[in-house]
């Protein structure tokens, strides 16, 4: 579908936060949508839909690129002046979107503005950590924060929607779109998923400064078979609203205004003309209100998929399943018309796809404010709080995997560092995929430099990595691939890399995925270390140099050498436009690592699909002889969900439940004890997890239902309390099909990862 790409898609390879609010308070910032009631939108609503002919119609439900398509295709500017497009997708050209509003707002017959649609996934011009990695942070704070900067970038650019945020969960790291989440797990997912639509959206719609956020890919798109992109997904439906949905619910329990339909297969009938899923599912069950994008060519591809008999149907089976607006293939503006005039579809479908996006419209307050700011657009963009901003949030993000005697921070006495890697000066790769507007980054070996002015930093590539295929809209411009280092030159690279090894006093040695091998249509069939990354570890880390291992990568890859060999292993994920001050902060400990997994770390490629929340076996993994145990090789991950070190030390005492027995509408409460026992301050982010040991169905091992990053100083000492109701002890039942919490025992568990040891149990009655 991306060959039909036309307009502008950049990958760019792909949070002073106090200060934050008061950068909102722009001149720009003085008016305020008012907030309209249902029946004042009802009524605009009608007004305009009694007015509008059907091409007008048809032009609300369509999505156009920035560009024409095809050598004959008509031009976006002629459908938006005859009101034939409700919406521009891929353009961050302030000048052309201004252009192309102007024409929709002065010259068309109705003057509807048009929705400018981006994937402003972490960041707009300031790029933040990926939301893999900002879902390391715990902190729905800062990430609420965040985007709401994101948001103010991009508004006053004049993109007034963003397609985030996703919240697919992942188990298989082998999906490459594992980078653009939260992760693998429910609640956490949840909580990135509420926290970044209220940073992109505010409070409600029409919140100045902000843009309507799109809550994407409904749904199940991250269980691609094999890890597979774009391949089918079997969910059961027990599992889907367990899992998969939960994340959704909370978007759309936040307001999100739009909701991106999914590419693939959902139990065979695809996502984007699934009326189950998208009625009965998005709108009865989840109380959706606002309105659907297909996923980009998403309703031409009902046909490729061979399940429409071809475009025509295919526009047919999306508007009845309820995918309001075609994103990009104008499959709905090429063949509505003559499905409405043969009396094949009611109109009234294609009123209510109206009008819902309408309402969207409407409340966003585009049609009283349908610009960007061109006046504060150079203020904001370069405002120095929004790149601060990604500092803070990068040296959140990063997450300490291990740090053997204390390896980490360094010493900032060091005169001599090696800083070795094939992307370790690379203030491209640092972004990760889906960065907007190209700004200025830090790559790590400039972080370093600059950290440590004085010492004598030397840099060698030390070998390559490449994907094996060029990306998908690279590959339609007829781009190559950059070609891979010839072996010869690796080989020298390596030995360069020794050289300089023992010249240093350290070695920082920066491993990981280019950012192109995460993020869409980048799936792999190994978590190895790509390229000749691995005899360069193993040939660093010979020369017997204190080693410090830095991970730039938009998953969990195979570092079970690494982790037996190297003292210190932190991983960063792609942490955006500072990310080389935020990993010399960490790595010199200026900043203390508080980040945890929101991942669990497999050892092997063979472990996948791996998850935390599992449910108990026939022969529990731990147990002897028979045993849900691989026969050739350890079952348990390198490192559990939740898991990460500090350079301080935390104990967790004096778990109380101040209630062991509560009826199933009740609550109770979960208090414990956290006290920084190191010389150091630091943060720990407290999780609670629970187990219902009986039931209508088995339920996981553990399931995390409660987290609380803190900052304690050193010696200090705080209580965190958590409470358990109905929210967090129900289910849904495959017996019941409906969400029950059931009478039974279960267990309550609280520590700093996943494998938390502190327990309780409580009971529910009837
Ligand atoms: C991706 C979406 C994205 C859309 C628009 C699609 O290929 O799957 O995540 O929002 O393109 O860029």
């Amino acid at each position: 579908m991306h060959r039909l790409l036309t307009g502008p898609r950049q990958f760019g390879g792909a949070a002073a936060l106090l200060l934050f609010s008061m950068s909102l308070l722009s001149p720009a910032a003085l008016f305020a949508q008012p907030s309209l009631s249902d029946s004042q939108v009802a009524g605009r609503v009608e007004a305009l839909l009694g007015q509008m002919t059907l091409d007008e119609k048809i032009g609300q439900i369509t999505q156009v690129g920035p560009g024409a398509i095809g050598p004959n295709g008509p031009k976006p500017e002629d459908l938006i002046r005859q009101g034939r497009a409700g919406s521009v997708l891929w353009t961050i050209d302030s000048a052309q979107i201004r252009k192309m509003q102007e024409i929709a707002v002065k010259e068309s017959r109705l003057k509807i503005p048009l929705l400018f649609g981006f994937d402003v996934i972490h960041g707009y011009k300031n790029i933040f950590p990926v939301p893999l990695a900002m879902a390391s942070s715990w902190d729905p704070g800062m990430v609420e924060r965040a985007q709401a900067m994101a948001a103010h970038e991009a508004s006053v650019s004049g993109v007034n929607w963003t397609f985030g945020p996703m919240v697919d969960i992942a188990r298989d790291a082998r999906w490459g779109r594992i980078v653009e989440g939260a992760g693998e797990d429910p609640y956490l997912g949840a909580a990135m998923a509420r926290a970044q639509v209220l940073g992109f959206q505010g409070p409600r719609l029409g919140t100045p400064n902000r843009v309507v956020g799109s809550v994407k890919h409904f749904a199940g798109y991250g269980a691609a078979e094999g890890g597979r992109d774009y391949d089918g997904c079997y969910i059961p439906e027990e599992l889907f609203r367990n899992v998969y949905l939960r994340p959704f619910q909370a978007a759309i329990d936040a307001g999100v205004g739009t909701v991106m339909s999914a590419y693939m297969d959902l139990n065979d009938v695809p996502a984007s003309g699934n009326k189950w899923l998208l009625q009965d599912i998005l709108r009865r069950d989840l109380g959706f209100r606002g309105f659907v994008i297909s996923d980009a060519w998403a309703v031409a591809s009902l046909a490729v998929h061979g399940y429409a008999r071809g475009p025509e149907d295919a526009a047919y089976r999306g508007l009845t399943a309820g995918v309001n607006m075609d994103m990009g293939s104008q499959t709905y503006l090429t063949h509505v018309a003559k499905l409405v005039e043969s009396g094949k579809l009611p109109v009234s479908v294609l009123d209510q796809a109206v009008r819902e996006i309408l309402a969207v419209k409407i409340r966003l307050g585009i049609f009283e404010h349908p610009y960007g700011d061109p006046a504060e657009k150079d203020k904001v963009l370069n405002d120095p709080v929004h790149r601060a901003a990604t500092r803070t949030a990068a040296g959140r993000s990063v997450v300490l995997l291990r740090n053997e005697n204390n390896a980490l921070p360094l010493k900032k006495t060091l005169a001599s560092l090696a800083v070795i890697g094939p992307i370790a000066d690379s203030a491209e790769e640092i972004k990760g995929s889906w960065s907007v507007e190209q700004g200025p980054a830090v790559s790590v070996v400039e972080g370093l430099r600059n950290k440590l002015p004085n010492a004598r930093i030397e840099f060698v590539r030390g070998g390559d990595m490449q994907r094996l295929v060029p990306m998908p809209w690279d590959a339609a411009e007829g781009k190559k691939l950059p070609p891979l280092m010839p072996e010869a030159e690796m080989r020298k690279e390596v030995e360069h890399a020794v050289e300089a090894a023992q010249r240093a006093e350290a070695v920082v040695l920066v491993l990981g995925e280019r950012a192109s091998m995460s993020g869409e249509a980048a799936s792999r069939v190994s978590l190895s270390l790509p390229g000749n990354q691995q005899q360069l570890l193993e040939a660093v880390v010979a020369t017997g140099k204190p080693v410090v291992v830095v991970l730039l990568n938009g998953r969990p890859l195979d570092i079970g050498w690494a982790a037996g060999h190297v003292p210190a292993i932190l991983e960063a994920w792609y942490p955006g436009t500072e990310g080389g001050n935020a990993i010399a902060d960490v790595l010199f400990g200026d900043v203390n690592p508080g980040g945890k997994l929101p991942v669990t770390w497999p050892r092997a490629t063979g472990q996948l699909p791996a998850y935390y929340n599992h449910n108990l076996t026939h022969f529990p993994e731990d147990g002897e002889g028979f045993t849900s145990r691989y026969g050739d090789f350890v079952t348990a991950p390198l490192y559990p969900f939740g898991y990460g070190l500090s350079y301080t030390t935390f104990r967790l005492s004096n778990l109380q439940l101040d209630q062991k027995s509560i009826a199933a509408s009740g609550a109770l409460h979960v208090s414990v004890e956290v006290e920084n026992q190191g010389a150091v301050a630091g943060d720990e982010v407290v999780q609670l997890y629970i187990h219902q040991r009986a039931g209508s169905a088995s339920r996981p091992v553990r399931e995390l239902k409660g987290f609380e990053r803190i900052a304690l100083a050193a010696g200090e000492k705080k209580t965190v309390r958590f409470s358990l109701g109905r929210e967090e002890l129900k289910f849904w039942s495959p017996e019941a099909k409906a969400w029950v919490v059931e009478p039974e025992e279960f267990d309550v568990w609280i520590g700093g990862d996943s494998k938390a040891t502190l327990h309780s149990e409580f009971r529910v009655t009837q």
